[in-house]
């Protein structure tokens, strides 16, 4: 199964992410989670992510296009994939349509997790992240068991460096900006699927999976 998840920055992609990839055994293909790794790495790769990420920027096009590129060619992504934050502009949706049909290979679904803007900003303040799994938690709406700690392997959590308020209010603005358009062309394909995004973390994902229902 092929899959896309599209969403505004704290609309629960990566929580979502964490569940599909379990259940459906595919896969999951963040790139935001690529940079992240690449700055930690200290690669050139990751110096230059860095700076727009700090900044709440989109990294250039050809930069995320390249490593999306390679990543799908692997073969873990032959029986298929969750791409999380990949399409972002129009110009990638394009590039990924390129690459998949070189691959042979055609989307499912594009699931878009709806969200109500005003709630973003609580729930970006609030995230906090293992930095040994990756798992993803909210001091409020999706705590840990021990407080501070994970619980997958007792970690101490951390902040993202992305989730200071003035970063978080750049990175909705900017993705605001460049969602309708891609909206549109997916829909034009037939491949969109609205979830909704504003209810409680297993809610959303019983609808993502009543959705996928028929493909497993
Ligand atoms: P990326 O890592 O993709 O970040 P993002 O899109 O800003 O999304 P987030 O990871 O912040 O949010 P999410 O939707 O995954 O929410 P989560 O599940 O954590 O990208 C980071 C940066 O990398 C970008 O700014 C850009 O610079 C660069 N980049 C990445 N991809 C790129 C691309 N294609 N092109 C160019 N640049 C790119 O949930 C958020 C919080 O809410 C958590 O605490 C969670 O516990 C809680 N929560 C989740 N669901 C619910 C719910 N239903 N109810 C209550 N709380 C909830
Ligand atoms: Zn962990």
């Amino acid at each position: 199964m092929n899959l896309i998840l599209m969403g505004l920055p704290g609309a629960g992609k990566g929580t979502q992410a964490e569940k599909i990839v379990e259940k459906y055994q595919i896969p999951h293909i963040s790139t935001g989670d690529m940079f992240r790794a690449a700055i930690k790495e200290g690669t050139d790769l990751g110096k230059e992510a860095k700076s727009y990420m700090d900044q709440g920027a989109l990294v250039p096009d050809e930069v995320t296009i390249g490593i999306v590129r390679e990543r799908l060619g692997k073969e873990d992504a032959t029986e298929g994939f969750l791409l999380d934050g990949f399409p972002r502009t129009i110009a990638q949706a394009e590039a990924l349509e390129t690459v998949l049909s070189d691959l042979g290979s055609t989307l499912d679904y594009v699931l878009h997790i709806d969200v109500d803007q005003d709630q973003l900003v609580e729930r970006l303040t609030g995230r906090r992240i293992c930095p040994t799994c990756g798992a993803t938690y909210h001091v409020t709406f999706n705590p840990p068991k021990v407080e501070g700690k994970c619980d997958n392997d007792g970690s101490e959590l951390i902040q993202r460096d992305d989730d200071k308020p003035e970063t978080v209010r750049k990175r909705v603005e900017v993705n605001l900006e460049n969602t309708k358009p891609l909206l549109d062309f997916y829909e034009g394909k037939g491949y969109l699927a609205s979830i909704n995004g504003d209810q409680e973390i297993d809610q959303v994902f019983h609808d993502i999976d009543q959705k996928l229902g028929g493909l497993s």
